[in-house]
Formats: structure tokens, C-alpha cells, sequence
């Protein structure tokens, strides 16, 4: 099986876990947009369902295929959120961001009382840090903030490539109207101490560890779907 069939049948077990009436956080990426596309067939066969998508174009795709849409301020209360993630650690832990939709996703899962992680079993990892972790920052002070997230990352034992994401020769725009910065620390051993340092830095809008948000990963492989618990 391909890498995108193995996103579908990811996003066709999360499909599953959704009943009428809920209120759905929606994700981001292109697993996320497999799960849209087999809601969309859901909705447009009568189930009832409100999404809070995490950013605009899951927003715009949801519109083109019929999905009702909601807002956290119209409702600030998800049943569940399904989206999916670069990473997946055995406990859970989860790098997400690559997609540029991070503060929107975790903002989302932090409002859902559950949070199913939806992907292909390459994302499933040992330890962290494979996958350069996104760190969404201030257009102001850069370099400063730069150099703040390189001491956070020391103090927690870590350092490498701190590089600002571009796109077309432009540093990459968050919905929100923020910058990345793409640090690649190698693996990360004790997520909580980088998150809780990054966190201090005044420029770190917020990063791309999410931790203790998922309850459950729904991991699609060449051997069939398997489920990971917290
Ligand atoms: C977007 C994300 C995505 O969930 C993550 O990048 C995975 O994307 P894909 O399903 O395309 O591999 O965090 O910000």
C-alpha cells in the first residue's frame, strides 16, 4: 500500500469514532484532508456533525465539500479532535507543525475533550526529534528570539539548525500572521524540559509539541491499523 492509502485507512478508523451530533475539531495536512473528504460523504448522507477546522485551507476544503463549519468562539466545546502529526511517540507525545498550522491545531485539541491522531505508521517513533520541531514566533525580534530559543534548547541539553521557514523565497506565513522557525535538535529525550523552556521565551508564540493533548493514535501500516493508547 501507498503512503496515501495508508492515510485513508488511518482517516477511515477515526471515521469510525465519530457519531452524530459532535462537534469536531478538524485538522491539518494531507492525512487530516483524507479524513475531510470521507466526512464530507457522511454529511452529505445526513449525519450531523459542526467542525472547528485548524486552519484555512481545511477550512476552504471543508466549504468545497459541504462540511458545516463552526468557530471555537460560536463553540468553545469539541467532543473530539482528529488531525494528524509528523511524530507519534509510544506515550503519545507528538511533534506537529509541518503543515505551518500548529497553534491553530493545539489551540483546537486543548478545547476537545478527545484527540485522535490519525496517521501512517512512518511517523511512529522510539523518541522525538527526527522530524525538525516547529516553533511558531513573533515577526518581531527575531534574531533575539532566535538566540533565546537556542539557550532554552541548550539549558534542556539540546542545539542544532535553527532555520526560518521559506516558501517561494518568503518566510512562511502562519494563519495567525506568524513566522516558523524549523529547529532541528536531533532527538529530544525529555520533551516536557524543551517545551517548558521554549515556553519562556517571550517571541515562542507556541511550538510544536503537543503533549498529554492525544488520547489515542490511530496508526495505519502494511500489516493493518493499530491503535495506541495513552
Ligand atoms: C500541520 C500538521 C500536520 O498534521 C502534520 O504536518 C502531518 O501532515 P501530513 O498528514 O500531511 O503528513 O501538524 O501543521
Amino acid at each position: 500500500m501507498d503512503a496515501r492509502a495508508l492515510k485513508i485507512e488511518a482517516a477511515r478508523a477515526a471515521l469510525g469514532h465519530v457519531a452524530d451530533g459532535m462537534r469536531l475539531g478538524i485538522g491539518t495536512g494531507s492525512t487530516a484532508e483524507e479524513f475531510v473528504r470521507l466526512l464530507a460523504e457522511k454529511v452529505a448522507a445526513g449525519m450531523n456533525i459542526v467542525g472547528v477546522p485548524t486552519s484555512e485551507r481545511t477550512a476552504a476544503l471543508c466549504r468545497e465539500l459541504g462540511v458545516p463549519l463552526s468557530t471555537l468562539d460560536e463553540t468553545p466545546g469539541l467532543d473530539l479532535t482528529i488531525d494528524g502529526a509528523d511524530e507519534v511517540d509510544g506515550q503519545l507525545a507528538l511533534i506537529k507543525g509541518g503543515g505551518g498550522a500548529l497553534l491553530r491545531e493545539k489551540i483546537v485539541a486543548a478545547a476537545s475533550a478527545r484527540m485522535i491522531v490519525i496517521a501512517d505508521e512512518s511517523k511512529l517513533v522510539d523518541v522525538l526529534g527526527r522530524f525538525p520541531l516547529p516553533i511558531e514566533v513573533n515577526r518581531f525580534g527575531l534574531r533575539a528570539t532566535r538566540l533565546a530559543i537556542a539557550r532554552a534548547a541548550d539549558a534542556a541539553g539540546l542545539s542544532g539548525p535553527l532555520t526560518l521557514r521559506m516558501t517561494n523565497g518568503e518566510p512562511f506565513v502562519t494563519d495567525g500572521g506568524h513566522f516558523i522557525i524549523d529547529a532541528s535538535f536531533g532527538r529530544i529525550p525529555d520533551p516536557r524540559a524543551l517545551s517548558n523552556g521554549l515556553h519562556a521565551v517571550p517571541g515562542v508564540v507556541e511550538h510544536g509539541l503537543f503533549l498529554g493533548l492525544a488520547d489515542a493514535a490511530i496508526i495505519a501500516g502494511a500489516d493493518g491499523i493499530r491503535t495506541v493508547h495513552a
